[in-house]
């Protein structure tokens, strides 16, 4: 489709005998923030490495903007990647970082500085531009990351977990500012292992496991994989076998995932609770706490995978 800047079909990748990516397809319309959302070894970096061009030995396709973007080298230039670990010339400073990197492009030098200092000030490091990286907090240093990957105004942004290792607060700020990238028309690939994030800022989210695709689409979208239902989180001191055994006989009751002393499932209805603790209580299961929760992206990897996002 004509508005469709990237295409990627049927990427294939093994490590030996660990698939990274399996049949992995996705495309993305200009303008959109795309969230990947995967647990650690699902095959992220895997994929933004293959479109950098840092990982070879694949099978597949990806088209940029209707082109072959392994055949074109010159397409390159149109990527921005911030990767997952940050390369820094620690002892130099900001700007010099920035025309560092931004000279392997062929961007002129008057228009080069403009863009360095333009970029400073949107990262919200203008003050701090003339002191060595190695000064910096790990929230700046994630700012400035992200400033090299768009010095030469790409027109696609791949950011690899720009969040990873920051504060609350330092991570607010740089969503903030990846948004406002996304605003402004730079299309964005933006992985993540954090629900929250995906949710916040992601016109669309691919949720993906263990190389291949689960499930891909708005945020509402993804949410009516669980359904119209109540998520109920229940804590207690129970094996995982003796409660699965309990809940299977429940009609209504979908079961995400069950593990020793705790259970999270769905109901249709919650006024099916008492008549649940009830059960319980019958078959001498201990329950200490339990929580009511509306479906989130949480709910729904829990149902797809079986298993949390965090485990
Ligand atoms: N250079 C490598 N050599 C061997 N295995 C690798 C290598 N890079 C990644 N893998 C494996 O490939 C899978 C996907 O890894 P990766 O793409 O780094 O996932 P993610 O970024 O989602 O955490 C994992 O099982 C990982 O251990
Ligand atoms: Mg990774």
């Amino acid at each position: 489709m004509a508005d469709e800047i990237l295409e990627i079909k049927k990427l294939n990748k093994s490590y030996d005998d660990i698939t990274a990516l399996s049949d992995f397809s996705i495309s993305l319309k200009k303008g959109e923030i795309l969230g990947l959302l995967g647990p650690n070894g699902a095959g992220k970096t895997t994929l933004i490495s293959i479109l950098s061009g840092t990982v070879k030995d694949f099978t597949g396709s990806v088209t940029f903007k209707g082109k072959n973007l392994f055949s074109n080298r010159k397409l390159k230039n149109h990527l921005g990647i911030v990767p997952q670990d940050m390369a820094f010339y620690e002892e130099l400073n900001a700007v010099d970082n920035l025309l560092f990197w931004g000279g392997l492009y062929d961007i002129p030098s008057g228009k080069l500085k403009k863009r360095a200092a333009e970029l400073l000030e949107i990262m919200e490091l203008k003050e701090r531009a003339k002191e060595p990286i190695k000064n910096f907090s790990g929230g700046m240093k994630r700012r400035l990351n992200v400033a090299i990957g768009l010095i030469h105004e790409p027109e696609l942004l791949l950011l690899d977990e720009p969040t990873v290792g920051i504060d609350v607060h330092a991570k607010v700020k740089l969503l903030e500012i990846i948004r406002n990238v996304g605003e402004k028309g730079t299309s964005i690939i933006f992985t993540t292992h954090q629900l929250m994030e995906a949710e916040e800022i992601c016109s669309r989210i691919v949720i993906m496991d263990k190389g291949a695709i689960l499930a891909n689409g708005t945020l509402d979208e993804l949410i009516k994989i669980v359904g119209e239902k109540e998520l109920v989180d229940i804590a207690g001191d129970f094996p995982a076998h003796r409660i699965a055994e309990i809940l299977k006989k429940i009609k209504d009751v979908d079961i995400l995932s069950v593990t020793d002393n705790l259970a999270n499932l769905t109901l249709d209805n919650t006024d099916r609770i008492p008549s649940l603790l009830e059960l319980f209580f019958k078959n001498d299961i201990k329950v200490s706490d339990l929580k009511i929760k509306s479906p989130n992206l949480e709910t729904v990897f829990l149902k797809l995978t079986g298993r949390s996002l965090r485990d």
